[in-house]
């Protein structure tokens, strides 16, 4: 986590290797502090602070269940309510004392609630484990994310609409192996992103499905013997029901497993359009400038326009995609249930989460600002041959040739540009005679880059009547 060390625990409190007091916590059977390097490999505070929200839900949400099935006292259950409000106030206005000694947030929020009302703080850990506690944290954290995700790329695909929307008819080289392919329009090139990420959505909302449920009261591992009710937990919490197993439900990351995986794709998808920005704002290809907003200078080169955002975007990808490396690792070897290991499945997940937003907010910007160069791609589509495609289907369709047929015909003539030092357009229709006789002038209205791409009227196609009509359908979709 890149600002990990801004955000360093207090040490001072308990973690000097020669205090010789009992950890406060879980000091019953230890009679000394762990030394200082015990404490830094152990504690978790630095990275799980940002836990402190869900955590204090989760304490309330057990608290009060606590109270109802008679197991605490309704005063502590108050007392204890009341205390986790002033908590959250203090962390809120940053006048709260993280301490590294106190290892983790359930323990630094517990401490804290101690001081402030005394033994009753005890009471909040009846029926409960640090162990249920962090996955129920966890997965309300992991939920957030994905519904800031997920509005996240309805924001980019609307941003890719408008650009759509008004180059629905701008037309643009289309590549396979990065060679001059068939022209297509830009307008459709934006959609094939906008399908994209609609499926990133789909897969973040299932992801989101198969998280809900509450592991709250599988306590350590076992459950508890306290009679408490899991489904008044889980339904405070905003789950759908409970967990059904206790082992499962304290050793299960593959929500997190599964929300990096499709982090992982998503991320992908946006390295793939940073990379054609990139291309895109190349000076050879000039088919788009960005805005000052997302472009930096050189410190030496003075005409440069350095596209950084989406270079940065594109390597986000990489540390992404190293993230969920990084928890199918820490979590192949591991048996049931609890391992201290599990601590490590959390800053992987907060870094990719919080780098893929930045990612899609950076994108959407970029994508918002930049500015077609329509001469530009419009040149581009014309070369390379690009309409030859259009050519061969013209003679299966005017002529009846077999397509194969048609496609060596075209070849030849393709030569014979080529040889000229023209497009197909700059043959005259004696050259093209010249290669087959059953070519009459009608041919050339098959082969400007625009009708081209007004002839490709299939469902899905480039025509810039199929690219508006699918334009008001995602409109209408994502209304
Ligand atoms: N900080 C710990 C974690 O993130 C909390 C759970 C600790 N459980 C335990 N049995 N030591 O995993």
């Amino acid at each position: 986590m890149s600002n990990d060390n801004s955000d360093k625990p207090d040490n001072a409190a308990g973690s000097d290797a020669n205090d010789q007091s009992a950890n406060e916590m879980w000091g019953g059977r230890f009679a000394t502090s762990p030394d200082a390097l015990m404490e830094a490999i152990n504690a978790s505070i630095g990275f799980d602070q940002r836990l402190w929200r869900q955590d204090i839900a989760g304490s309330r949400a057990h608290a009060t269940m606590l109270g109802t099935q008679g197991i605490v006292s309704a005063d502590d259950v108050t007392a204890i309510l009341k205390g986790l409000d002033a908590i959250e106030a203090r962390i809120e206005t940053g006048d709260f004392k993280f301490s590294a000694a106190l290892e983790d947030i359930h323990m630094n929020i517990e401490a804290h609630l101690k001081d402030l009302i005394g033994d009753a703080a005890g009471r909040l850990h009846t029926a409960r484990s640090r162990n249920d506690q962090v996955a129920t944290d966890f997965r309300l954290y992991v939920r957030d994310a994905l519904e800031g995700l997920d509005a996240a790329l309805l924001g980019f695909q609307h941003a890719l609409l408008v650009k759509a929307e008004s180059h629905a008819a701008t037309v643009m080289p289309g590549f396979t192996h990065l060679q001059t392919a068939q022209p297509v329009t830009f307008g459709h090139h934006c959609l094939a992103y906008v399908e994209m990420a609609s499926r990133d959505r789909g897969r973040f909302s299932d992801a989101r499905k198969r998280l809900n449920e509450s592991p709250l009261g599988a306590a350590a591992l076992a459950g508890t013997s306290f009679p408490i009710d899991r489904d008044a937990t889980a339904k405070s919490l905003g789950f759908d029901g409970p967990t059904r197993n206790s082992l499962d439900s304290v050793s299960a990351r593959d929500f997190a497993l599964e929300t990096l995986s499709a982090a992982a794709i998503c991320a992908t998808h946006m390295s793939r359009l940073a990379e054609e920005i990139v291309i895109w704002a190349s000076a050879p290809f000039s088919f788009i400038s960005l805005s000052d907003a997302f472009s930096t200078g050189s410190s030496i080169m003075p005409q440069k326009r350095n596209p950084d955002a989406a270079e940065l975007c594109r390597a986000k990808a990489g540390r992404i995609i190293g993230a969920l490396s990084t928890l199918l690792v820490v979590m192949k070897g591991l048996p049931l249930a609890y391992s201290k290991d599990m601590q490590e499945d959390k800053e992987p997940v907060f870094d990719a989460l919080e780098s893929l937003s930045l990612v899609i907010a950076a994108m959407t910007g970029m994508v918002g600002d930049l500015v077609v160069n329509e001469d530009a791609m419009r040149d581009a589509a014309a070369g390379g041959f690009s309409t030859a495609t259009d050519l061969a289907d013209w003679l299966v369709r005017a002529g009846g040739l077999p397509f194969r047929e048609a496609h060596h015909v075209t070849g030849s003539i393709v030569a014979l540009a080529e040889n000229k030092g023209c497009g197909l357009e700059g043959l005259s229709l004696e050259e093209m005679q010249s290669v087959d006789k059953r070519i009459t002038k009608e041919v050339f209205s098959v082969l400007s880059v625009e009708a081209s791409v007004a002839s490709r009227t299939s469902f899905g196609g480039t025509a810039p009547t199929e690219v508006a009509k699918q334009v008001a359908w995602w409109q209408n979709q994502l209304s």
